[in-house]
């Protein structure tokens, strides 16, 4: 029997009870799907560095390399400065990690929880690749004459060679196997960011050694515009760091909002970050009332992650099913408890599918 070594870090605000849910639902697809796995909680967040004045300590660090998949909840908090735990987990792991992939799926599950008018699934089903580990986010920044009038803010927006083809050929590798379009949309704002001239040429490269997949492109703005005109056209778009956590919020939007929006941070082969792209939703916390829909599907990403694909996919064939059928009636706070939503897709997995 296969099994994995799984680090949970539930996190801050809604993080534990959404996190208690995606755990449930893999213990129940464990049992039914016939594999093993260890779980190591770890209580960092901002409640655990409020307490001890520790953020992500290296001996948990080094655990955590070891392993095969880390579940993350939510991180933030707004009692303390911006960015300190944000960095000091999320993108700890992303750079230390080197998870170089942040795959962002964007897929409507049922037509009611799309705001556009007469979008159907099969409009929106694309997968977002957004590049993790450069750009405006490697955190080269400064001040100078901080507080005077003639203040100066710099923050540099790196883009390398290597780190642009690995995520570019991925993209590329992704498409092939999904199957779908067939097309890989290159997003980027070279018109104005010269330096991402790079990102155009590296594509260009790239894109020849895969003569059966299609290329497009189109500059961040106009990317927006056509996601929310025709998002029928995306298949697997591929695009800086910065950018792609822009476009990935007005995906999640285009899917049914925060509440369904799942993602990977992932180094193929290595130990890879799965996580609910929303926050930690401070003042819905400890009520019990955030939707876990995009925690669970977060949990199936994994499951694919590691080789459960059956089971990855009994994950989110269930959730599908209960939102096409109406029992989750919706991913907001008032429509069902975080528990009950967590009951309904551990009933369907363990219920065995209608002949
Ligand atoms: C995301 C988040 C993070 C990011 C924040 C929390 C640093 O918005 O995962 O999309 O900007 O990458
Ligand atoms: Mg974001």
């Amino acid at each position: 029997m296969a099994t994995y070594d799984i680090a949970s870090i539930a996190g801050d605000g809604i993080g534990p009870e959404v996190t208690r849910e995606a755990l449930r639902v893999l213990k129940a697809a464990s049992e039914v799907y016939g594999f093993d796995y260890k779980l190591t909680e770890f209580p960092y967040g901002s409640e655990h560095y409020l307490a001890t004045k520790e953020i992500l300590p290296d001996a948990a660090f080094e655990e955590i390399k070891g392993m095969n998949a880390i579940f993350l909840g939510a991180i933030g908090d707004p009692r303390l400065p911006v960015g300190l735990i944000e960095y000091g987990i999320i993108a700890k792991c992303r750079f230390d990690l080197d998870l170089f992939v942040n795959l962002r799926p964007i897929q409507l599950y049922d037509e009611r929880f799309c705001p556009l008018k007469d979008k159907t699934p099969a409009d929106v089903d694309m997968v977002i690749v957004r590049e993790n580990t450069e750009d405006a986010y490697t955190g080269m920044h400064g001040f100078a004459h901080k507080g005077q009038a003639s203040e100066v803010a710099t923050q540099t927006m790196v883009y390398t060679r290597f780190g642009t083809e690995r995520v570019i050929r991925y993209a590329f590798e992704l498409c092939r196997a999904r199957n779908k379009r067939k097309t890989v949309t290159l997003i980027d704002k070279a018109n104005a960011v010269r330096a991402q001239d790079l990102w155009t040429r590296t594509f260009e490269a790239v894109a020849k050694e895969y003569p059966d997949i299609k290329t497009e492109h189109a500059y961040i703005d106009a990317a927006c515009m056509w996601m929310v005109k025709n998002p029928e056209w995306f298949d697997v778009a591929v695009t800086p760091n910065l950018f792609g956590d822009i476009i990935t919020d007005l995906g999640a939007m285009v899917q049914g909002g925060m509440g369904i929006a799942a993602s990977g941070n992932i180094h193929p082969g290595k130990v890879s970050l799965f996580e609910p792209i929303h926050g930690s939703a401070p003042k819905h916390a400890g009520k019990n009332i955030a939707s876990p829909v995009a925690a669970i599907l977060a949990s199936s990403m994994m499951l694919d992650y590691i080789g459960q694909k059956e089971a990855s996919k009994a994950v989110e064939d269930s959730i599908r099913d209960l939102l096409v059928s109406g029992e989750i009636k919706g991913v907001g706070t008032a429509d069902h408890h975080t528990s009950e939503v967590g009951d309904m897709v551990v009933k369907a997995i363990q219920t065995p599918a209608k002949a």
